[in-house]
């Protein structure tokens, strides 16, 4: 069935031929994007969806979350709120709520907040393991994220977990552990920082990873320098997450690559970081993404929005930049060229903001103003 949404007052594409349109139009077909371009020239189509000069956009990509988990942390927010520095180490405080949950208890909750991420624009959602951190909880928590979210992390390699020896434990992540998972995720990810995994440790991972034909991403530079972003650059990483801490041979060395510069802007000021240095990164042609690392610890939000409001009031991106980062960015450090784009032939994957422009996403900070998504062809209004 074809879908003319019609009367778009501001619709941004990503697609650098169309770029961003007035009073334009779409029409879908079935799960597709069949045809863009202004209003007075729109094919008839079976149904037509008027959205009366509003912004329409590509949904969010959140290309970083770790939402298969149990518990909360609220204690230990607070704790940072009055001081306390984040350390990583409550990651084996969700570990252990994670092993102790049912099934259906993780599912539930992962598909809670999807759901919370849908009513917020997210149309395409990656997901890591990272609170099992035992064979059998890892391949649990990458069952229950096959089940539920388009792409599927697997980060054994998050945390040695307390009282196990770092060594025997990165072999257990790159032999049993990888073997068992491997045919339920795309990518395998390490923790690359002081606490959590030194650099040969992760280089071993990464190895382990594409020896089994899986693709690799790095979080890296989140509590201080260290190697992960050249390590990354070093694998072909799709991406290297966090890049709180850079340095300039660290930027160059992403400029240079393929691998994307993903920015978690709700964690470093969930965690009383630095922000990224966002604009180092574009001056020097880094391609950088947005991400919200939805997660019970660092970064309790599942708002593509309020990263976006957070980079353009904070980090000195512009509204298109911010916009294309947690779209187009995303969809790239996922390796995916179906999504982030309103193009014929990208997936029928969008949002309708209850908004004339982009602009209101910063201009009105902490608003929800995502009115309607349109989910693989399927509409639903908010
Ligand atoms: O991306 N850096 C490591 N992992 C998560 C934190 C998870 C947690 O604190 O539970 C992150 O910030």
């Amino acid at each position: 069935m074809a879908i003319l949404i019609d009367r778009i007052g501001e619709l941004t594409t990503n697609d650098p031929e169309a770029g961003r349109l007035r009073d334009a139009a779409i029409v879908l077909d079935g799960t597709r994007v069949a045809w863009v371009g202004p209003s007075r020239d729109a094919p008839a189509a079976d149904e037509r969806l008027d959205v009366e000069g509003r912004a329409v956009l590509p949904g969010w990509v959140d290309s970083h979350t770790h939402l298969v988990f149990a518990g909360d942390r609220t204690a230990e927010f607070e704790a940072r709120m009055s001081g306390n520095p984040y350390t990583a180490g409550g990651i084996a405080v969700t570990v252990a709520a994670t092993r102790a949950a049912s099934d259906e208890h993780l599912a539930a909750n992962l598909r809670k907040h999807v759901e919370e991420a849908r009513r917020q624009g997210t149309t395409c959602l990656e997901t890591k393991t990272g609170y099992g951190l035992s064979v059998v909880d890892e391949v649990r928590s990458a069952r229950i994220a096959a089940e539920v979210v388009d792409e599927v992390t697997f980060l054994g390699a998050h945390l040695v977990p307390p009282g196990t020896d770092a060594e025997s434990y990165v072999d257990l992540v790159c032999g049993e552990m990888l073997d068992a998972v491997k045919g339920l995720v795309r990518w395998v990810d390490v923790f690359c920082e002081e606490g959590a995994f030194d650099e040969a440790q992760s280089e071993r991972v990464l190895l382990a990873a594409a020896e089994r034909g899986l693709s690799v991403r790095v979080h890296g530079n989140q509590l201080g320098p260290g190697p992960g972003v050249q390590l990354a650059v070093r694998h072909d990483a799709a991406s290297v997450d966090h890049c709180t801490y850079l340095t300039d041979a660290d930027v160059d060395a992403l400029a240079s690559s393929d691998t994307v510069a993903t920015l978690l802007p709700a964690c470093d000021l969930s965690t009383r970081q630095p922000l990224a240095p966002a604009r180092r990164l574009l001056d020097a042609g880094a391609t950088v993404a947005l991400a919200t690392n939805a997660n019970p610890g660092s970064s309790y939000t599942t708002s593509m929005a309020f990263c976006v409001a957070t980079a353009v009031l904070q980090m000195r991106m512009s509204v298109e930049e911010a916009v294309w980062a947690a779209t187009a960015g995303g969809a790239r450090a996922l390796r995916r060229t179906d999504v982030g784009f309103i193009r014929p032939g990208a997936r029928a994957c969008l949002q309708v903001l209850d908004a004339p422009s982009v602009t209101h996403l910063a201009y009105r900070p902490g608003v929800p103003l995502t009115r309607a998504i349109v989910l693989n062809g399927v509409h639903r209004m908010f």
